[in-house]
């Protein structure tokens, strides 16, 4: 006997149901219908794609904006601090235990750079370019020298004299 009443107040509920839905119009519900799943479509096609950080991963977020012209005395210093701190494992113009350091500038972001000699343990597990170098260096990994975000500024200053040079 319950059941009976309840599926006479479905029925009901039903018929109710589909008059009020068929007096918003259905032409203009059906519009709205294929304008959305068009736009959960493009969603997905952008959050397929991998979105590598730029600046890479690291201390360094802000982009920096660096003047033109080489600060020699920036570089001088830089020099020095490759020499004593880098040279174990990277050379200028040839590959060594890391890759060689000519033309990184025109390869890679200033920020990204930074990054790599500020916290390259970080960049090996989660920038991609960095994870592709370090099998190019077949397994190398590129131990950080505990160099300050100044220091790390002068050698990029080093690297920038190196690729206006050539
Ligand atoms: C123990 C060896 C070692 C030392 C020391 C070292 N590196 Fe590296 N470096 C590497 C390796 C190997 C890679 C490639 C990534 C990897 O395998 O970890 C690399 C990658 C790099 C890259 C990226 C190169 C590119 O082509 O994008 C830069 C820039 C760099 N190193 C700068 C430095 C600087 C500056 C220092 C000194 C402060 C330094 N490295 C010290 C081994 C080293």
């Amino acid at each position: 006997m319950k059941k009976k009443v309840l599926t006479l107040g479905l029925g009901i509920g039903l018929i109710l149901g589909i008059t009020i839905a068929g007096c918003g119009g259905s032409e203009t519900g059906e519009g709205a219908h294929a304008e959305s799943s068009q736009q959960v479509k493009e969603g997905s096609d952008e959050s397929s794609e991998e979105s590598a950080n730029p600046f890479g991963v690291g201390p360094i977020q802000e982009e920096m904006k660096l003047p033109a012209t080489i600060d020699e005395q920036l570089a001088a210093k830089g020099e020095e601090i490759f020499k004593a701190k880098c040279t174990a494992c990277h050379k200028i113009e040839e590959k060594y235990i890391g890759p060689p350091i000519k033309g990184v500038t025109e390869k890679r972001r200033p920020e990204w750079i930074m990054n790599m000699i500020l916290a390259p343990e970080k960049m090996i597990q989660e920038d991609p370019i960095a994870k592709q170098l370090v099998i190019e260096s077949n397994g190398a990994i590129m131990a950080n020298q505990g160099l300050t975000e100044e220091e790390a500024r002068a050698v990029l200053e080093y690297f920038r004299k190196i690729d206006a040079q050539s």
